[in-house]
């Protein structure tokens, strides 16, 4: 079901073995201590978001899931990845299948795509990079000039050992050498981009006297590298190239360790370089990524969606730091958040103007940042000035296209009354040259894109079609199952659930007493009737059946009541008799009603046999519960 309703990759029992071939507590136990507390594991929550001393926070090994009694987050395995990483719910399962060691379905996209390339091997190839150019670092004497340099651009152990920096030696074959000892293929090496060959025969290293920069994916794999010079020699900076597993157009440096200070913030700070990621982080705002030396693109704004909505841009000072601002802010603002932008003073980039006004000074800097299209807004109005009628025709003319691509409707308008109200024109007016302006896109669409039937764009802002699909399909991709809210449940049918999923005994007394019409109209049926096909369908999988439906279900707390006092420390007489008590009170409130019912279309003067029908329901509720 599942499957087919997401269109995706893996089925229900890929993604059930998965779960299996995964331990939460060791996946969890990565980022906080868990301590063996009888039949949960204790330690401190590990989100950002909460920032515990005293650890509240639990993993339950025999059901899969983890709850925090402080801030009430909780889940299964996936989940975690999703909250903790950012990953989507396939690449968690991805992710946990490799861990697994279990190999992906054919079908499934990501197999194919791995069968297409040598995926594994190149990231594993990277990874023994990686690691030589670190232990290369370590070895180094103290007083090395690669060291001294780290040093003094406040690059402390902590930092270099969190970002996996190392060092490529001043040599041709450090890692061509390296890697040919352990047999791998010229074709493997030679895709790696890390060498380069004149005869096809003999490897030589790209990276030479250089500070690496390991760049990796939101999972921890190594996709490639940026090398540094120690000097001011050129060029500054050497990349490693693009391959099958590195795409520099929806990658971010630093996201593996940031991606989880996002989420807690509930917003991004964009910059350009390497340098002042680190800075940043440095600084304690570690809630930023980083492009990689090029252009932000749509892919990269996609891809910050999935942490936060809010995102400040923190460009170079200059007019080339502008400039790609305000590039990066259409795609940011199409794909829909809401953008802000900071412009340092002249000359400075984000690294060095920490080290001239500290924390204090940026975070002067972000609490007045302002949204990037006012400040693009501010910048096109003081280019031509606004005296003459011409003049505000041509930043109207400027800033159409921008308002046009919008993505947020509601955001567009607030923009529009905005640009109209500083221009001093009325907004009918400026909403008209961007319907202008969105026309003339369309009609010029429709004649440059022969094989596509060109798309008509209606009257006023209509936000971006071709967009509009893309989010469709990516809604497919992320899509988050079906989800069944419990907001408004009451109390006795909560625990009646968690008892349920607690004891396997009380779970098949329940659902051999409990039919779905006596839970008709109460926002409890649905997840009854979830565990019901869920443990119909495999009824030797009660262990994992709870961290199965925790995917399904908002909030994920209403499923960790039974890890909690009371209901934890229930003997099972005593969860049996809850449940039996639930049942009757089920079926008492049922008759009740339907006499409601039947009273009601009855009316006030009965004849014989619906006398009898009321004296015959009244009975049936006497037995029930005894007379009331
Ligand atoms: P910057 O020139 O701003 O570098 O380029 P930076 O990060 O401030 O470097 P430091 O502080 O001098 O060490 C921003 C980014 O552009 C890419 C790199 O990714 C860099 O981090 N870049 C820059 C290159 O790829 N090649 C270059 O030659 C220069
Ligand atoms: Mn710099």
């Amino acid at each position: 079901m599942l499957q087919e309703k997401r269109g995706l990759f893996f089925d229900q029992d890929f993604i059930d073995k998965v779960m299996q071939s995964s331990d939460i507590v060791e996946l969890i136990g990565q980022y906080t201590r868990l301590q063996n507390k009888g039949r949960s594991f204790m330690g401190t929550c590990p989100f950002p978001s909460h920032n515990e001393k005293t650890p509240s926070f639990s993993v339950s090994d025999d059901k899969q899931l983890y709850h925090c009694f402080g801030c009430g987050k909780s889940g299964n395995i996936f989940t975690f990845l999703k909250e903790y990483n950012g990953l989507s719910f396939p690449e968690a399962v991805e992710y946990l299948a490799k861990r697994a060691g279990l190999p992906l379905p054919e079908r499934s996209v990501a197999a194919k795509q791995n069968k297409n390339s040598n995926q594994i091997d190149l990231k594993k190839l990277n990874e023994i990079c990686r690691d030589q150019y670190r232990k290369a670092l370590s070895d180094l004497p103290e007083g090395h000039p690669a060291k001294v340099y780290l040093a003094n651009r406040g690059l402390t152990v902590d930092l270099i050992e969190l970002f996996h920096i190392g060092f490529a030696p001043d040599s041709w074959d450090f890692i061509s050498a390296e890697l040919k000892k352990k047999n791998y293929s010229f074709k493997q090496l030679s895709e790696l981009g890390l060498f380069k060959s004149k005869d096809g025969q003999s490897y030589y290293d790209v990276f030479r006297n250089r500070i690496i920069f390991p760049i990796l994916s939101p999972t921890g794999d190594v996709l490639g590298f940026g090398g540094r010079v120690l000097d001011d020699s050129k060029p500054k900076y050497l990349n490693s190239p693009e391959t099958s597993v590195f795409k520099k157009s929806k990658t971010f440096y630093g996201l593996y360790e940031t991606a989880k200070e996002i989420r807690a913030q509930d917003y991004a700070i964009v910059v350009e370089g390497y340098t002042d990621l680190i800075a940043l982080y440095k600084f304690g705002f570690k809630n930023v990524v980083a492009t990689l030396g090029t252009a932000l693109t749509e892919e990269h704004a996609h891809l910050i969606k999935r942490y936060t909505k809010n995102v400040i841009v923190l460009f170079d000072g200059d007019s080339a730091g502008i400039n790609a601002s305000e590039k990066a802010m259409r795609h940011l603002l199409k794909e829909g958040l809401l953008v802000k932008g900071i412009y340092l003073p002249e000359n400075n980039d984000p690294d060095s103007f920490l080290q001239k006004h500290g924390a204090e000074g940026l975070n002067l800097q972000i609490q007045k940042a302002k949204d990037l299209y006012i400040l693009y807004l501010d910048r096109t109005i003081k280019k031509y000035g606004t005296a003459q009628v011409s003049d505000k025709m041509n930043i109207a003319g400027e800033v159409a296209p921008v308002l046009g691509e919008v993505g947020l409707g509601s955001l567009r308008e607030l923009y529009v009354q905005e640009t109209a109200f500083r221009l001093d024109v009325e907004e009918s007016w400026l909403l008209k040259v961007v319907a202008e302006h969105n026309q003339r896109q369309s009609a010029l669409q429709a004649r440059y894109s022969s094989h596509e039937t060109a798309r008509p764009q209606a009257e006023g802002l209509m936000p971006n079609e071709k967009n509009a699909d893309k989010e469709a399909e990516s809604d497919v991709f992320l899509a988050q199952i079906e989800t069944i809210k419990l907001k408004n449940v009451s109390v006795l049918e909560r625990d009646l659930i968690n008892i349920m999923l607690m004891d396997e005994n009380c779970l098949q007394l329940a659902l051999s007493q409990i039919t779905p019409q006596m839970l008709q109209g109460l926002e409890v049926l649905p997840i009854f009737e979830k565990i019901s096909s869920l443990y119909g369908q495999k009824p030797t999988d009660f262990g994992n059946l709870t961290a199965v439906l925790m995917s399904f279900v908002e909030p994920k707390s209403f499923l960790a009541w039974h890890l909690k006092k009371p209901l934890s420390e229930l003997t099972s007489e005593q969860r049996t008799r809850m449940v039996n008590d639930c049942i009757a009170k089920l079926k008492t409130t049922r008759e009740r009603a339907k006499m409601q019912q039947t009273l009601k279309s009855i009316g006030s003067n009965p004849s014989p046999e619906e006398l009898e029908q009321i004296v015959n329901m009244k009975k049936r509720q006497w037995d029930l519960k005894g007379p009331k």
